[in-house]
């Protein structure tokens, strides 16, 4: 079969939410936007090395960064991963599908393109029902990574992945705003420790709870990264982010109309009402989380020049949520 590679310019990407034409296209070796309950992925057929190339080319993402596989339960993971500890598969048993990834121990079937070259693949079993009904019509699993440019913010919504990367790819399916709107958590093992390697939709706390034992956190590093997503600067937006790490920060900044404000509940002093994005007005925690990442797309959008955010109590989904403002600050 020809590679369908980029640049490969669709000149109308189609929205919508045909899950035939999407299997279709994937059956194909295309790569297809799709909705999960965390974030949009970029999905091509994990065992098709030029489709996944193409997902590679599309989110102009290094090779040494390795993608996630999708699959549609835990009997259909186990073609693809062997030695699974007992402490993952209790996990994987009581939390899958929802926002958690495992880093198994990979079969040979799953090229080494899709784990650059790691014994390990990340494994993952999406709740959304779109996505899932999609997984049900296929014998392959997805390999599919946030669907945004390398770096840049994850989407949410179709309409950030048609505005992010709308031309290269022929199809977006359309399952509506991610509830979770937060990336998976990503968790394996370390030294015979369980080890959170990204903090994302499901929380440190409710996973050592489950697994009823301790969890080591990896804290991300530039030097030592032990995956892009790990890079202290990433999930950024275009516009100078600054996250406020302390409540008194705020009393020493100003109110412009040149500068946006991203809140958890109140409005900044004197700054246009326009220039702020709220996360959630009764401080629901995981309302914020659906909306931190989408708020940055917001303000993102504007004309401004700069954008101030607020930080949360480092406990629950603040976790992850502080996580990404770091991130998205370490740029500017
Ligand atoms: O919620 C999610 O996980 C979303 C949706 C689309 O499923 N996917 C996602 O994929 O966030 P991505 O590629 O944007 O982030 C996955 C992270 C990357 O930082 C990657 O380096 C890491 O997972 N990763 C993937 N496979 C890995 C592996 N075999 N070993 C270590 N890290 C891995
Ligand atoms: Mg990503």
């Amino acid at each position: 079969m020809g590679r369908l590679r980029s640049p490969f310019l669709f000149s109308v990407t189609l929205i919508g939410k045909d899950i035939h034409k999407a299997a279709n296209l994937l059956q194909k070796g295309f790569v297809v936007g799709i909705p999960t309950e965390t974030v949009y992925g970029l999905a091509a057929n994990a065992l098709n090395e030029d489709a996944v190339v193409s997902v590679f080319e599309i989110k102009k993402r290094p090779f040494f960064d390795p993608l996630i596989i999708h699959v549609g339960s835990w009997e259909e993971a186990l073609r693809y991963v062997k030695n699974v500890p007992p402490v993952l598969e209790q996990l994987a048993l009581q939390c899958m599908p929802g926002p958690l990834t495992l880093l198994l121990e990979k079969k040979a079937n799953i090229p080494d393109l899709v784990t650059s070259g790691s014994e390990k693949v990340a494994v993952r079993i999406p709740s959304h029902p779109m996505t899932r009904s999609l997984l049900s019509l296929l014998d392959f699993p997805l390999a599919a990574p946030s669907a945004n440019p390398f770096g840049y913010i994850s989407p949410t919504t179709a309409k950030h992945v048609e505005d992010q990367l709308g031309r290269e790819i022929p199809y977006i399916l359309d399952g509506g705003p991610s509830e979770v709107g937060l990336e998976s958590t990503i968790i394996g093992m370390e030294n015979d420790e369980l080890t959170i390697f990204r903090k994302g939709g499901l929380e440190v706390e409710t996973i050592g709870r489950l697994a009823g034992q301790k969890v080591a956190v990896k804290e991300h590093s530039n030097s030592q990264p032990l995956a892009p997503g790990m890079l202290t600067s990433h999930y950024a937006p275009k516009i100078p982010f600054v996250c406020l790490e302390f409540a008194n920060d705020w009393e020493s900044i100003k109110a412009s109309d040149r500068i946006a404000y991203l809140r958890f509940t109140g409005y900044f002093p004197g700054a246009p009402q326009k220039n702020h994005k709220i996360l959630s007005v009764s401080g629901d925690l995981h309302e914020e989380a659906r909306n931190i990442v989408s708020g940055m797309h917001t303000v993102d959008e504007l004309d401004i020049d700069l954008i101030y955010a607020e930080k949360l109590p480092e406990t629950g989904l603040g976790l992850a949520i502080n996580d990404r403002m770091k991130r998205a600050s370490a740029k500017s």
